[in-house]
């Protein structure tokens, strides 16, 4: 089941929420910035531990002081030339996002709008990718789970309505 919401990640209640990371996990700004300061420094100490994260890569912490359980922190793209190998990057953190989420036998999934803030990858190319791969992923395994797109802004919010209207 697919949701589109307008509002703030860390709010949500959900099983894990989805970190837009840089590859240090040690906070930044943006939606990594909020989530850190809603999970507490406990993340960041936890974060130290995990040894930084590949662009493309995943890797869950707990939620701490978040409404959510888990996190999983995924790195994007920086957006310079459009080039295949960007696309399969931003493809591959939305993979292997889920790929911890099946593992881990979650039930709720909430996602960022991956590397269309400071990494400024083209908006409507970025949902796209986010729904094409989740969409192939959850029918190649057969999940039952309620995925959630958690839009900041609402460019992004209409982009997805409009996306997955098409698409179901
Ligand atoms: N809840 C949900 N979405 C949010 C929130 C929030 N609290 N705050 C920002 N966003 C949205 C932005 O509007 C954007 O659409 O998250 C999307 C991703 O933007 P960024 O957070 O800038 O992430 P990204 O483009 O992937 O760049 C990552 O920025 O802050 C640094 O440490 C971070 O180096 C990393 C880089």
């Amino acid at each position: 089941m697919f949701k589109v919401v307008r509002g703030d990640i860390t709010e949500l209640e959900v099983d894990c929420i989805v970190n837009a990371a840089r590859p240090s996990l040690l906070g930044g700004g943006g939606v990594d910035g909020a989530i850190h300061f809603k999970a507490g420094s406990q993340l960041r100490d936890f974060c130290k531990t995990i040894g930084g994260c590949v662009t493309g890569e995943a890797k869950i912490t707990p939620g701490f002081n978040l409404k959510a359980r888990y996190i999983i922190h995924t790195v994007g793209p920086r957006y310079m030339t459009g080039a295949i190998e960007e696309v399969l990057e931003l493809k591959s953190c939305y993979l292997s996002t889920m790929k911890i989420f099946l593992k881990q036998k979650l039930k709720s999934i909430a996602f960022p709008n991956i590397s269309t803030g400071a990494y400024a990858f083209p908006k409507i190319l970025a949902a796209k990718i986010a729904i094409d791969t989740i969409i192939e992923f959850i029918q190649i395994n057969k999940i039952t789970a309620e995925i959630i797109f958690c839009c900041f802004d609402e460019e992004n919010y209409n982009i997805y309505q409009q996306k997955l209207i098409y698409k179901l």
